[in-house]
């Protein structure tokens, strides 16, 4: 049949299966016969009785929607309980909430630079944070992953009225990070703001999980979060002084033409970070987890792309060869995700494991062996 306007999308589905570019659906369900090791689940909440728990009292108590956008009669209390608590754990004046931590980045950015500014951006920052640039329209400069004297050469160049230098603190697809006392110094001099995701350090990182910036000592002008990560809800919130969350309030689009995070989510990810705060033990084991994986895996001769924390990605190149690794995986019983362009830059197609609380050392030896057999091409 040949006779629609979108006819075209069948040939173009064809070509990204050709090119190992087709993105299929792999199940996230909890299986006690699949040993996940790509969710961004480190503190292992996410089938913890805990957090369920939170999340059945809070039923009782809060609706599942919002009802509207915030600004009009979708603010609950709950929300702004959340936000305060968020605000306190991470050391600003105030915190405002998103539905996610791409709503959360596309707005702020947008909302914040605009056609006179100049935004200096990591080559690998997150595809919400590029998009967020794109938007603002900005004049924006990418430079090469972590390169501090590219990020320098930028702002000593630029004379626009305003800058902004956006990065994460600590990459999800490489696990790695920028020196951020060096970041903060290198604002200072230039008069231009510090933009910081911390979506993969946040809970995992840092005093009582307060991320890479608080580990660092250094004090960001806006501080992203997500709640969909460690915390294992869902929604994002931007953190910084009270007139820059007034300032998002007004003008992010995505809070103002938006309906409002759920405020059964929010009471659910209120509990997840009270829980996060205290978790010591759920960092120290997920350091100890990605230590056993590190030290296995590399005994067995696979070369781990990253030095420290959580996230563990395993270069390979092409799409096909991920692809022939996660299947590989998957037939005994241990599901990673293939990462692939546009995810990561072409040519670098990767593995990418996440390291989680909560995971038996004989389950990792377990893991490192299937690996190892992978590697050597197991059936
Ligand atoms: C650095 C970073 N920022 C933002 C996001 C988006 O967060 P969310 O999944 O809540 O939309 C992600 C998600 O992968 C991320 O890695």
């Amino acid at each position: 049949m040949n006779s629609g306007p979108l006819d075209h999308l069948a040939q173009d589905l064809a070509d990204l299966d050709a090119r190992g570019l087709l993105r299929d659906r792999m199940a996230g369900d909890l299986d006690p016969n699949v040993l996940d090791l790509c969710s961004n689940d480190y503190l292992g909440y996410r089938a913890g009785g805990r957090l369920i728990q939170h999340a059945c009292r809070a039923a009782l108590e809060h609706p599942a929607g919002s009802g509207a956008s915030r600004l009009v009669t979708g603010d609950h209390a709950v929300h702004r309980q959340l936000e305060r608590v968020l605000a306190d754990w991470v050391g600003t004046e105030e915190s405002i909430v998103f539905t996610s931590g791409y709503a959360a980045n596309v707005s702020m950015i947008q909302a914040l630079a605009g056609e006179d500014d100049l935004i200096v951006s990591d080559a690998l920052n997150h595809a919400s944070i590029i998009d967020g640039c794109r938007l603002s329209r900005a004049e924006v400069v990418v430079v090469p992953h972590l390169a501090l004297d590219d990020m320098r050469r930028a702002l000593r160049q630029s004379t626009r009225r305003r800058r902004w230098v956006v990065t994460e603190s600590y990459f999800s697809m490489d696990g790695d990070g920028p020196d951020l006392r060096a970041l903060r110094t290198l604002c200072n001099e230039f008069g231009a703001a510090l933009v910081v995701d911390e979506a993969h350090a946040l809970g995992v990182m840092g005093p009582q999980g307060r991320g890479r910036a608080a580990e660092a000592g250094v004090r960001p002008d806006v501080f992203v979060g997500t709640l969909g990560k460690a915390l294992a809800v869902q929604g994002a919130f931007v953190a910084g002084s009270r007139h820059l969350c007034h300032w998002l309030w007004n003008r992010a689009r995505s809070m103002v033409f938006s309906t409002g995070l759920s405020p059964l989510l929010a009471a659910v990810a209120l509990a997840a970070v009270g829980e996060a705060r205290a978790d010591d033990a759920g960092r120290s084991q997920v350091r100890a987890t990605g230590c056993l994986l590190r030290e296995g895996l590399a005994r067995s001769g696979i070369a781990i792309a990253s030095q420290a924390g959580p996230i563990l990605p395993i270069l390979l190149g092409s799409e096909a060869r991920a692809l022939a690794w996660k299947e590989g995986l998957a037939a005994h019983g241990v599901r990673v995700q293939a990462i692939r362009p546009p995810t990561v830059p072409t040519g670098t197609s990767r593995l990418r494991i996440t390291a989680r609380a909560g995971l038996p050392a004989h389950q990792m030896e377990r893991v490192v062996e299937v690996f190892a057999g992978v590697a050597n091409g197991w059936p």
